[in-house]
């Protein structure tokens, strides 16, 4: 059994609403030894606290996803700030920019939103968790006027060349189930380009499942098949990728 740590997973989702004590529980005997639990609502921001305070390699971030970003303001900048005081907090996010659906919210608003909690990161030292759908050129240079603020791209979806700019600035990149899914082209040239040392997994559960359960309800144990995956294309041993990636999370994330 290989080790995991899982950087992004929603078990605040509803989805887990039936068995979700009972998931996390047996997360823990499948060499699970970590789970960053990511705010995407304000309300699922405050359930991420919850759940670090609950369990002992939780950990949680806090932020307004840019689908919510109508939702933000200086109460819950203020609120947001005050959780990050948590010592299980260990970033801000996810944040971002998502120009996916045409009913998400103005592009100015998301922007606004998205330049207001960097600069929560930066005052508080925190890095960043970076939601980018379809934005990729708007994030890139929002990110760089943040220079002094480090993160990662989750569910990384951009080319390679995006890739390369986002190493540049510093971030890691994290690859979910799209890499086992059998049609998956653009990521893997994305993982032969990324260096180990910039790697995270991560499940974004309750989405994303690699296959052999792609279309089912994910979970941070099924991180086992995209570790089998990157390690295939890289070359290298399972317990390698295990190693390298959890050492990169606890990194970024300052857990010592
Ligand atoms: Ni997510």
């Amino acid at each position: 059994m290989i080790n995991i740590f899982d950087s992004h997973a929603h078990y605040d989702d509803e989805a887990f609403n039936e068995d979700r004590d009972k998931v996390i529980e047996e997360l823990k005997e499948m060499g699970v030894i970590g789970v960053l639990n990511c705010g995407a609502s304000f309300d699922g921001t405050i359930q991420s606290v919850e759940l670090a305070d609950k369990y002992d390699f939780f950990y949680a971030a806090v932020g307004i996803h840019p689908e919510h970003a109508e939702d933000f303001n200086d109460d819950v900048l203020g609120k947001l700030r005050l959780l990050a005081k948590n010592k299980k907090v260990k970033a801000i996010g996810e944040i971002g920019l998502d120009y996916y659906y045409e009913e998400n919210p103005a592009r100015d608003i998301q922007k606004k939103v998205f330049r207001a909690q960097m600069n929560l990161a930066d005052e508080l030292k925190l890095p960043v968790v970076i939601h980018d759908r379809d934005a990729h050129e708007d994030t890139l240079s929002i990110l760089k006027e943040f220079p002094q603020v480090n993160g990662v791209i989750h569910c990384f979806s951009g080319s390679v060349e995006f890739a390369r700019e986002c190493l540049k600035l510093g971030y890691y990149i994290g690859f979910t189930g799209v890499v086992t899914f059998k049609n998956a082209k653009k990521i893997i040239e994305v993982v032969k380009e990324v260096p180990l040392s910039r790697m995270l997994v991560e499940t974004d559960c309750p989405y994303m499942a690699p296959t052999p359960y792609r279309g089912k309800r994910n979970r941070s144990d099924y991180i086992k098949y995209i570790i089998e995956k990157i390690a295939e294309i890289k070359g290298v041993t399972e317990e390698e990728i295990s190693k390298v990636t959890i050492d990169n999370t606890k990194k970024l994330l300052n857990i010592y």
